[in-house]
């Protein structure tokens, strides 16, 4: 040891994972692995309340007033960031907003100092996106706020799964639970995270998801999970189906070779309104965005009445209020 200098001490492994699971628990949302049915419906119920919010004529309440809220996208993001920003102050809470574009990250700082330099300013809850999967666990593990993870790389996107699975049940007509109903999800599987993350709430409240794309974008592990069926045929798929969410081809995330040509993907697998008449009569078409328009979907799709695309993003509000306003004054 060199004179003078401090020494080392070495953390307990197992008290640094015991204060991770505690904490993990009690504040942040990483996944949605660890929460109940009853939760998940505890926290619809807070979004009902949050929703009657937004539409007063002043879309605004105290709750959350004297909370400070910053938003860390590493990634490009449009619906996710501002609905979380819209969703703080709708609440009175500051909103810190962080775009790694424009940061010192380009100076090479690195992720823990850009992290305690934010956090050195005092935030309670950081909204995080990142391209590599596990970030926002690792976060959790360099500041004590809490975290909610809006996309990590391939893993998870919790709060689009709960605002896709919210419009769902407000505008299926007649819709009484998710027992038994069946969501189609079509599209670049392999490299979305949204699909990951409904496959684990729509189980989890009780439903039936079918996975369909070419077989280069359709993981087979997927099929070891209960409930979750593969398929490479898009009328298969969409037959009974109560709802059918297209995917976008994410071409940033993929290499050469898994798609013989865009002509030949739109024509096997685009959801078109014959497709959809392989659906239940009711049955409604979802995008997470963005949305690659007459490639995964056809504009006359995207537009007609079945469709509840803006309003996936109108429910992102709500939803997200509710997630902030549990994690940081409410019991999750
Ligand atoms: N659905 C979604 O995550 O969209 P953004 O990338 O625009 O946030």
């Amino acid at each position: 040891m060199i004179k003078g200098s401090t020494p080392v001490t070495l953390a307990d492994p197992a008290a640094e994972k015991a204060k991770d699971e505690t904490q993990r628990k009690r504040k942040h949302l990483l996944d949605l692995a660890d929460w109940t049915k009853e939760e998940v419906e505890a926290l619809f119920n807070t979004a009902d309340v949050m929703a009657q919010v937004m539409e007063r004529t002043i879309k605004k309440v105290p709750a959350l007033q004297g909370f400070t809220v910053g938003t860390l996208f590493f990634e490009n993001s449009t619906r996710t960031k501002l609905s979380f920003e819209r969703a703080a102050r709708a609440q009175s809470a500051d909103v810190m907003s962080f775009a790694a574009g424009a940061s010192s990250l380009a100076k090479g700082e690195s992720l823990k100092d850009t992290l305690r330099t934010i956090d050195a300013m005092q935030s309670d809850l950081y909204v995080v996106r990142h391209a590599v999967a596990g970030v926002p666990y690792q976060l959790t593990r360099w500041t004590d706020a809490a975290i909610v993870n809006a996309g990590d790389g391939r893993r998870a996107h919790p709060t689009q799964a709960l605002l896709d699975a919210y419009t769902f049940s407000k505008n299926f007509a007649d819709f009484d639970s998710f027992e038994g109903k069946k969501l189609a999800i079509v599209g670049d599987v392999m490299h979305s995270r949204v699909a990951r993350s409904n496959i684990e709430l729509w189980t989890k409240l009780g439903a039936e998801v079918t996975l369909c794309g070419p077989s280069t974008l359709l993981p087979r592990e997927l099929e070891q999970f209960q409930n979750v069926t593969l398929t490479n045929s898009v009328y298969e798929a969409a037959e009974g189906a109560h709802t059918v969410m297209a995917l976008r081809l994410q071409n940033e995330r993929m290499g050469a070779g898994l798609l013989p040509s865009i002509a030949e993907y739109q024509a096997r697998y685009q959801v078109t309104e014959e497709v959809m008449a392989y659906a239940h009569d009711n049955a409604l078409i979802m995008h997470p965005g963005p949305m690659n328009r007459d490639v995964e979907l056809s504009g006359t799709v995207a537009d007609s009445g079945r469709s509840v695309i803006e309003k996936q993003v109108a429910n992102g509000v709500p939803v997200r209020m509710a997630v902030l306003y549990t994690l940081l004054v409410g019991k999750k």
